[in-house]
């Protein structure tokens, strides 16, 4: 029987161990406040900054919200940040993507102090994170390292292979893999014989962002298999980057779509966002 990683139950885990340290704070003097940003209404990131907002609220962080219309400029939004980097009170600053095409992710990011960055995307975070020093981690690789400790998943010798190599999720996954001592190998679309590399992991990671492309071929029998996916299938139903009913029977252990990475990634938000205050 394979183990089906509950990532609800262990993201709700987590948010009770952190709403008791957001109380600790309080009790300290120190109120731990994000501000979150979100330019236009793309549907999907309504949903995911409402998710953030809302376990704000559980935990006890202040959430300050901006929506800013679409055709906001990215002069306006770079002094909105200017402005947040400026604010005692504001410990963390989270600009949602993706951005309207007349503003540049990249300098918005740039933009962020590193001291608020609690997506952990400023380059300044992201070379900490390469060179092993203290710093803001991308939410959902950090998510995933928490997944298979808590569920007592050894990372340390084994061989992991990631599918992507996104500067938010592939790249720093294979970097936090490596600070837990794991043989880290990383594929992409270019990537020659995928098949053959992903059947030698004892932990294989698919962030390739193709609807259910992982099939029982690409497994080892008794790996760990963990899905950071998510998408609709033809009956609008949610799904991730793998076959899970095809590949299942064959793991040790795999995260469902939904109920796995996803809740992590808020989470782990939530962690950054405390760490904030204490820097
Ligand atoms: N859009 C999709 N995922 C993320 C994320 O983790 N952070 C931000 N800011 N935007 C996103």
């Amino acid at each position: 029987m394979t183990q089906i990683i509950d990532g609800k139950r262990i993201a709700q885990e987590i948010k009770d161990e952190q709403k008791r340290q957001a109380e600790l704070l309080r009790e300290a003097g120190k109120e731990v406040a994000l501000a979150v940003i979100q330019v236009g209404e793309d549907p999907a990131s309504t949903v995911y900054v409402n998710n953030k907002k809302k376990a704000c609220a559980y935990i006890g962080i202040r959430s300050l919200s901006y929506e800013l219309p679409e055709d906001t400029s990215e002069a306006e939004l770079l002094a909105l940040i200017e402005e947040l980097n400026e604010d005692d009170e504001v410990n963390g600053i989270l600009v949602q993507l993706p951005l309207p095409p007349q503003i540049n992710a990249d300098r918005v990011i740039r933009a962020i102090s590193p001291k608020k960055d609690v997506d952990g995307f400023h380059p300044e975070n992201v070379g900490k994170l390469a060179i092993g020093e203290p710093g803001f981690v991308s939410c959902t690789p950090a998510g995933i390292i928490q997944l298979l400790k808590r569920s007592g998943i050894r990372i340390e010798g084994a061989h992991c292979v990631i599918i992507g190599r996104s500067n938010i999720v592939g790249k720093p996954m294979a970097l936090l893999m490596l600070r837990e001592n794991a043989t880290v190998t990383v594929t992409h679309s270019k990537t020659k014989n995928l098949k053959e590399i992903c059947r030698e992991a004892d932990i294989l990671i698919a962030a390739l962002g193709k609807p259910q492309f992982i099939t029982s071929e690409y497994v080892r029998e008794g790996a760990v298999v963990i899905d950071v996916g998510i998408h609709r299938d033809a009956d609008n139903k949610l799904c991730g980057d793998v076959k899970y009913d095809e590949v299942s029977p064959h793991t040790s252990a795999i995260t469902p779509v939904p109920g796995g990475v996803g809740p992590m990634t808020i989470a782990m938000l939530m962690n950054n966002c405390i760490e904030a205050v204490l820097m």
